[in-house]
């Protein structure tokens, strides 16, 4: 094989191994966001603030089951790719982004989810863009990409639309704190 072509080889095998390992990632991190959801109902119902029964509940499971099947998309359909080394911390981190918000109050967790998915469908916009740009595409992995973007955006109108207040400025904050946090991870996590 020429120098060249193994040069080429290399640097398309690496690009797609870190957006791989990027969205590995953050899918984690999005299931780890409905665990800790879940587990502020928990509280919220031990400490009785959350009445009987949780309107956010469905919602929860309902995206849960989907960003575990994104999850596993990752890591049974997708070509070997290597893992983050700092998993735990896309874990707590993915908790705490889900745990904080609900414990809140609801709007401030449909607001939470709709920054998030915001944040990641322009993501997989961009990863689709960037693989679509290499010397030879994969199509396989553009394809799943573009199945979890159409979930990701569908997640956003949903929070979007459940909420029934318009955020507050704290909100807001929180908010564009999470975006700002998101795209630091995925610059950390396509190293690391
Ligand atoms: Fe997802
Ligand atoms: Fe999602």
């Amino acid at each position: 094989m020429p120098f060249y072509a193994k040069t080429l080889g290399d640097n398309y095998a690496k690009q797609v191994d870190k957006e791989l390992r990027a969205s590995h990632a953050g899918e984690t991190g999005a299931v780890w966001i409905y665990r800790g959801a879940l587990f502020a109902e928990c509280v919220l119902k031990l400490v009785n603030l959350s009445g009987t029964k949780s309107e956010a509940q469905p919602f929860i499971h309902e995206h849960l089951k989907t960003e575990r099947r994104h999850l596993a998309v990752f890591e049974n359909e997708m070509p070997l790719f290597r893992g983050s080394f700092i998993l735990p911390v896309w874990i707590a981190s993915g908790f705490i982004t889900g745990f904080i918000p609900r414990l809140c109050g609801i709007n401030c967790f449909y607001y939470t989810i709709y920054r998030v998915e915001q944040f990641v469908d322009s993501h997989y916009e961009e990863q689709c863009k960037r693989i679509s740009a290499l010397a030879i595409p994969p199509s396989n992995v553009i394809n799943r990409f573009r199945q979890c973007q159409a979930d990701e955006q569908h997640h956003r109108d949903e929070a979007l639309l459940l909420m029934t207040k318009r955020p507050s400025l704290l909100m807001k904050l929180w908010g564009a704190a999470v975006e700002k946090g998101s795209s630091i991870a995925v610059a950390i996590a396509k190293v690391i």
